[in-house]
């Protein structure tokens, strides 16, 4: 079915109460958060959560994170929560960190993708945080993307990507961080995060005084753990500064190149963008230039590798992913 979607503008009253309505109806609502946009529903409307699977194309066992208004919320979906769960959430919500949990028993498998663990976050955005504490309302919301394609840091392009599979977009301006939150488990007495984020390990273990885990490959099922993921179209290489070099110098191909070094001179790719030096700023344009990267019409998308060291840690993550090949 081809819905109409509708552009809504949180700057006036009015759109902001069709979106909480409509969410109240069981619609499905892309909304604006810190990190990117979600495609929202009412996370305790089961099958207003089961559409947003069929909306993004997400197969149903992949979980999905709900969005409380605030930090006492937890006690409505979760059980037996750690002291590190309390102690996280005093330092870092609202924002960009979600807690995994032991999920209550009432709540439907459907949000948990049939896990017995559930996500937990209250966002910062204040569009988004005030909908959820005027309206009462916890949504599950993932990426407002087609599943395993970029995940949207605007409205914009949650409306060219998205449009006619949901009945609204609730514009809140561009995304402050640009990548999805930390994902943080707190499952069966251990620390581990298992999505790097904008909230970084060293944050995490001066709030919670111990050593927390961040293995690169886990077996826990969080969405952003496949191979393939945050895949623009057009294929993606990543390179050394030397390397994009000698293919701006070779190639014949059309070339869409994200670098932070100053190209030589004569070169002059059929699109290029000066990607900022700095991790957050770097995080915070990635999806958006690679969106763009893929609209230009190259043949082949380079980007100049950032640092390995941990601030890069989360745009390290969401590269190596970006970048797979099956082959
Ligand atoms: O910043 C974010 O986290 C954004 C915004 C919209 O909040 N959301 C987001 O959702 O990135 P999504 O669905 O694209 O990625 C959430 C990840 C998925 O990889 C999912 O598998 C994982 O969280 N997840 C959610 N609940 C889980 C659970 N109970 N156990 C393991 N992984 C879980
Ligand atoms: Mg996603």
């Amino acid at each position: 079915m081809v819905l109409n979607t509708l552009m809504l503008h949180s700057e006036q009253a009015k759109d902001r109460q069709i979106a909480a309505e409509l969410l109240k109806q069981g619609k499905l609502v892309a909304v604006p958060t810190e990190t990117v946009y979600g495609l929202a529903a009412d996370a305790r409307n089961k099958s207003a959560v089961n559409n947003i699977f069929v909306a993004k194309g997400r197969p149903s066992d992949h979980p999905l994170i709900v969005h409380m208004h605030a930090a006492s919320a937890m006690h409505d979906w979760a059980q037996d929560i750690p002291a590190e769960a309390f102690a996280l959430a005093q330092a870092f919500w609202p924002g960009p960190l979600t807690l995994l949990l032991k999920k209550a028993d009432h709540v439907d498998t459907v949000v948990t993708g049939g896990l017995d663990t559930i996500g937990l976050r209250v966002p910062s955005h204040p569009v988004l945080l005030n909908l959820l504490v005027t309206h009462q309302l916890a949504v599950a919301a993932p990426s407002a993307n087609p599943y395993k394609q970029l995940s949207p840091t605007s409205a914009r392009q949650v409306m060219e990507t998205m449009a006619g599979k949901l009945d609204a977009v609730l514009d809140g301006g561009d995304c402050q961080f640009g990548l999805e939150s930390t994902i943080v488990s707190l499952v069966n007495g251990a620390v581990q995060v298992l999505r790097a984020g904008p909230v970084s390990v060293a944050q995490l273990e001066a709030v919670l005084k111990q050593k927390v885990q961040c293995p690169l490959q886990h077996q826990v099922k969080v969405s952003g753990n496949v191979a393939a993921h945050y895949q623009p179209k057009t294929r993606l290489r990543c390179v050394s500064a030397g390397e994009l070099d000698e293919l701006l110098k070779d190639t014949t191909q059309l070339l869409a190149v994200l670098s932070f070094s100053d190209l030589s001179a004569n070169t002059e790719p059929h699109w290029h963008c000066s990607m900022p030096t700095n991790a957050q700023d770097f995080g915070r344009v990635l999806y958006k230039q690679l969106y763009l990267a893929d609209q230009s019409g190259a043949e082949l998308i380079v980007l100049e590798m950032p640092p390995l060291d941990d601030q890069w840690a989360a745009v390290q993550n969401r590269l190596m992913r970006a970048a797979y090949q099956e082959d």
